[in-house]
């Protein structure tokens, strides 16, 4: 949340900066601003809104040097309005800095200085850093700023300039993302790697406690006591094409359709030719493994649902005990976890920050911890023992689509591995499950298929108030993503429920012009969720079924709507069932002439706990 790009070089630096904040976009989007070292001053400009608002006000000044920084803001402290957008400056307008995360201390900070005389323009915690760095005149900017890393507490990410260093961008991050872009005579900082893609592939990921020198022909990392750091040089493998939106309407349109792609991907060399399952990445020795005696995953949002998913996976193939939490909820509830628990943090872009919190507090009680993530070196991927990659190529949409169905499949495949090694499937169970998986991708290109036939059923429904989505089992966590993609996008609120539990309360909410979807893939539990479904009719709700194709007949006479995708065995069905409803809300969005990619008070990576 929120997003940072910077630059040094020879570029106009608002080419590089307003481009680059468009594709960070999806980090946050309530307000925008930039800062530029003119020779003479450093230039502000910034504006409530989108991208689009602030490159409105660049039309009428728009200042050019050899450095500058932009910022996309996700509002955390003070409202989103244009005094609290970044950059923020100090009192004499020396310093200026943009910041991703949250300074947890910055009331104390805050007091402190004005005691001191400061005055303060806005009410965001990062303009405490702009007076700190004011009162540090006295020494170089990068020392300066590795004083400032050690006086604020929580999650940062900065990137700040100084009157006085007229060619020099610092950076610092402790929790948050940060990246640098290394050209030729040029070079970048930035949140995440689209900002700089369509200049350099070339790239270096900063860690934590680290703050990066950028000038333009010259990149100098240090630790907070000064050391030199040299980080390796990564080449960045996806192009631009994969971080835009070619041809689709929308990211989440093109995302959506993208999948079939993406689960071949996460399944590409993960199994062998007699149908084991084969994670070389995964690093933790199978001794280890085979000792577990429990296991739990840990998630936020979408991947949450994921998590859920697990469970039932899990738990069906190795016979291990799973205990599923929503990351935020974890450390506090005292979880009974030690050296022989198995933890799977599950995040799509490896930086949501109560999944790390949650699994730190898992590694500090010795458990072995495994991450699942999309993002290549996000933190997640480094701080875990393992790392599982979903492969689902950049997701621009803030609202979780390939990266949720290549998480139930990089699940899945982790599910069949940890029965391999223990010994809990035999080997021809898991290559029955594996050939399933392999068919996905051509199942999930038949159920895209199906957009039509979705697009005129929610034709009707721009304007339903509620809907619910309801299934048992492997069917209960697609129809909690349902029902959040639609909250998430198309501003509706939908309830996700167990088919069982509506009887036990919600069922007084059901009456004529509710909307239920029934999820029914799970063959062993159907005829039961179709009584449920039958209650919720009998009460004059609207109902859709979710079905495997065969079972249309016997869902006829409840549905007023069916969705019939291809067969697929329990759990691994998952994946084809989600697809609809992802379809589903995109349509009720769209029709409601929403901005589904990015849909209000949300942001793609949530970077504050
Ligand atoms: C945000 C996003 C959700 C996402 C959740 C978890 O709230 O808006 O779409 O599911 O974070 O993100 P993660 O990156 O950890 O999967």
């Amino acid at each position: 949340m929120c997003g940072i790009v910077g630059y040094a070089g020879p570029r106009p630096v608002l080419d590089v900066l307003v481009p680059g904040l468009e594709r960070l976009e999806y980090r946050g989007y309530d307000s925008a601003g930039i800062a530029v070292e003119t020779g003479s001053e450093i230039a502000v400009v910034k504006q409530v809104g989108r991208i689009a608002d602030l490159e409105r006000a660049l039309e009428t000044r728009r200042p050019d040097g050899g450095i500058g920084v932009g910022h996309t803001r996700w509002a955390t402290h003070g409202a989103p309005n244009t005094i609290n957008a970044h950059p923020h400056l100090d009192c004499s307008h020396t310093v200026s800095v943009v910041h991703n995360g949250i300074i947890e201390n910055w009331a104390d900070l805050k007091s402190g200085l004005i005691e001191r005389g400061h005055s303060f323009a806005s009410d965001t915690d990062t303009e405490v850093v702009a007076h700190l760095l004011e009162e540090m005149s006295n020494v170089g900017l990068a020392e300066a700023v590795r004083r400032v890393m050690s006086i604020a507490e929580g999650a940062l990410a900065l990137c700040v300039m100084r009157r006085d260093e007229p060619d020099v961008l610092v950076g610092a991050r402790r929790g948050s993302p940060l990246v640098v872009g290394l050209g030729d005579g040029e070079n970048f900082l930035a949140s995440d790697i689209p900002a700089f893609l369509e200049h350099t592939r070339r790239m270096l990921v900063v860690d934590d406690d680290r703050v990066v020198e950028l000038r333009a022909d010259d990149v100098r990392i240090t630790d907070l006591d000064g050391m030199e750091i040299t980080p390796k040089e990564r080449v960045i493998e996806w192009d631009l094409e994969a971080a835009e939106r070619g041809g689709y309407e929308t990211f989440m349109l093109k995302e959506i359709n993208e999948q079939p792609s993406a689960l071949a991907d996460t399944l590409r060399g993960r199994v062998d030719p007699m149908g084991a399952v084969t994670l070389r990445e995964l690093t933790v020795p199978d001794q280890i493994l085979r000792m577990i005696d429990k296991v739990f995953v840990l998630a936020c949002g979408t991947s949450y649902h994921a998590a859920m998913m697990a469970k039932y996976a899990i738990e069906r193939w190795t016979r291990l005990p799973v205990e599923i939490d929503i990351a935020s909820e974890f450390r506090y509830r005292d979880p009974v976890l030690d050296g022989r628990s198995l933890v799977i943090g599950i995040s799509q872009s490896g930086e949501t920050i109560d999944t790390l919190a949650a699994i730190r507090y898992a590694k500090a009680q010795g458990s072995t911890v495994i991450g699942v993530t999309n993002v290549v070196d996000s933190a997640l991927a480094r701080e875990a023992d393992a790392v599982l990659y979903t492969r689902a190529g950049p997701e621009i949409g803030v609202a979780a689509t390939k990266t949720f169905t290549t998480q139930l499949v990089a699940m899945q495949l982790l599910g069949l591995y940890l029965a391999q090694v223990r010994g809990a499937l035999d080997p021809g169970s898991v290559a029955h499950l594996v050939r399933e998986l392999s068919l996905l991708p051509e199942k999930v290109t038949e159920v895209l298929g199906l957009d039509g036939h979705v697009a005129a059923m929610c034709g009707e429904w721009a304007d339903v108030r509620d809907f619910f989505f309801l299934g048992r089992s492997g069917d209960f966590p697609v129809a909690m993503e349902g029902a959040l993609k639609l909250k998430e996008i198309a501003y509706v609120r939908a309830e996700g429920y167990a088919a069982g539990e509506m009887k036990h309360g919600p069922i007084a909410l059901i009456e004529p012009g509710v909307v239920v979807v029934g999820v029914a893939m799970d063959t062993r539990i159907r005829s039961k969720t179709l009584s449920n479904m039958q209650e919720m009719k009998a009460r004059g709700a609207t109902i859709v079924m979710v079905v495997e194709k065969g079972a249309e007949s016997e869902v006829a006479e409840v549905a007023d709507h069916v969705i019939a995708l291809p067969d697929s065995p329990d759990l691994i069905c998952t994946v084809l069932a989600v697809v609809p409803l992802q379809l589903l809300s995109y349509h009720v969005a769209t029709a409601k002439g929403l901005d589904v990619d990015k849909p209000r008070n949300l942001a793609k990576t949530v970077t504050v706990e």
